[in-house]
């Protein structure tokens, strides 16, 4: 057999790749003791905006410090808990172990129709003429990119359309999948409400065919929800242009309800009406780390819902081939169980009272520190997320000067502030404003 033959960028070529190496002027790029780099000249990609922060704060030393910035749970000792409902559901899982052979590629049917049923509500009429197509997914970002794909292999001329400001992920995700994307207006800065107008405006311009990509609730990372007759009015204009409505739906719950939470889905699931939902179950049910999620087609017809499955499995099967079973068997065991059930909701309405209370504390606090500026209008925001409206170069401050995490577009994880916490992070952000305003 012939060896093979090496060769470096300066014009060495041997048989032995250690001979080009060491031959090669020092610290030459293109050459290792195997031959020319294909990896060498790789950059480092950017840290992500989100989770990025989440690895900066454990590698932080100071004591003192504190992470309002990955959206995850914390009770008021600032531990992330473990569901009581889930650690009965786990009991009963381990008790009676059954196989670990795969999931079919959409996942657990009986997952799928219990988390539909909780998206849209037992008896919805999607749901009664069997016009969705469905699938468990690898967590809400899962569903989103299982979305993708579908949209870029089934609608390929579309684009997607996101809010301005969204969460960081969003675009990446469709990106990634060779959508384009584009922006519609969402935030009304000055008022720190909803720009209704601007959005309406935005969706009468969109192309017939293009996808919209909405939060169905507490929006990432405003906090700014439609109202119900506003959910109406978008639902209308959205439809009228001949737009795929598409909801990620990621903190049912956390907002004003389960069922409240809801309404923005509702708005959309009309008789005959298309759209597309993906859910997380990462934050109601506290199972981040096992990727649950779901995505739900919602078609036309019913046998359009078929044709649409098959292409769903399609490409999942070339991505992930089927999904995780554990998270997937928790939420079914849950929502299947009257009694684990009713236990799961009192957990939700506990995590989201808490929330509620930390945002209504932070503004009393903020007060009390005499902090310049009206803060109440993040009483109105739902969800875990405070859009404050600090700066860049005042979040930078509050990492750098004070050891507070949060990111950089000035999003607050409300649900990561304590009785213990809360006065510190609110005489810390008086003294960033503070600075600023001095300057
Ligand atoms: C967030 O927005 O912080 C969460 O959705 C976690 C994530 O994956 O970014």
């Amino acid at each position: 057999m012939r060896a093979p033959v090496f060769a470096t960028a300066n014009g060495l070529l041997t048989t032995d790749p250690l001979t080009n190496y060491l031959a090669a002027p020092a610290g030459h790029p293109d050459t290792t003791p195997f031959g020319i780099s294909m990896l060498e000249r790789i950059e480092a990609a950017p840290k992500d905006a989100i989770l990025g922060l989440g690895e900066a704060f454990k590698a932080d030393p100071r004591s003192e410090k504190i992470n309002l910035s990955v959206g995850v749970y914390q009770d008021e000792h600032g531990k992330t808990p473990l569901l009581e409902c889930v650690k009965e559901a786990e009991r009963r899982l381990a008790a009676n172990p059954t196989t670990k052979s795969y999931l079919p590629i959409s996942g657990l049917p009986e997952y799928c129709k219990a988390t539909a049923e909780l998206a849209f509500g037992a008896g919805n009429e999607p749901l009664v003429s069997k016009r969705v197509a469905w699938a468990q997914t690898p967590g809400g970002t899962g569903a989103l990119r299982v979305s993708a794909d579908f949209i870029a292999a089934n609608l390929p001329n579309s684009t997607v359309w996101m809010s301005e400001p969204t969460w960081p992920n969003h675009p990446q995700i469709f990106n990634a999948a060779g959508i384009a994307t584009k922006t519609y207006p969402y935030f009304d800065a000055p008022n720190n409400s909803l720009n209704l107008a601007g959005m309406l405006a935005a969706i009468e311009k969109m192309a017939a065919g293009d996808v919209i990509l909405l939060h169905g609730c507490c929006h990432n990372p405003t906090g700014i929800d439609p109202t119900a007759a506003e959910w109406k009015q978008i639902a209308d204009a959205v439809f009228a242009r001949g737009v795929m409505p598409l909801l990620d739906f990621a903190y049912q719950g956390f907002g004003d309800g389960l069922e409240e939470d809801a309404v923005g889905l509702k708005a959309f699931s009309r008789p005959g009406a298309e759209l597309m939902v993906c859910s997380s179950y990462s934050k109601n049910f506290g199972l981040y780390r096992e990727r649950v999620g779901a995505l739900f087609v919602v078609t036309s017809t019913a046998a359009a819902a078929a044709s649409v499955q098959t292409q769903i499995d399609k490409v999942i099967r070339s991505n992930y081939s089927n999904p995780p079973a554990h998270g997937g068997e928790v939420v079914a065991t849950i929502l299947r169980d009257p009694e684990l059930r009713k236990q799961w909701e009192g957990e939700v309405t506990t995590m989201r009272n808490r929330i509620n209370d930390m945002r209504h504390a932070l503004v009393e606090a903020l007060a009390a520190q005499g902090v310049p500026g009206d803060y109440s209008f993040m009483t109105r925001q739902r969800g875990m997320f405070s859009f404050s409206g600090l700066t860049k170069e005042q979040v930078e401050a509050l990492r750098s000067e004070y050891a507070i995490y949060i990111v950089g577009s000035g999003r607050i994880n409300v649900a990561g502030l304590t009785p213990a916490n809360i006065e510190r992070v609110a005489q810390c952000i008086g003294e960033v404003v503070g600075q600023t305003v001095a300057k």
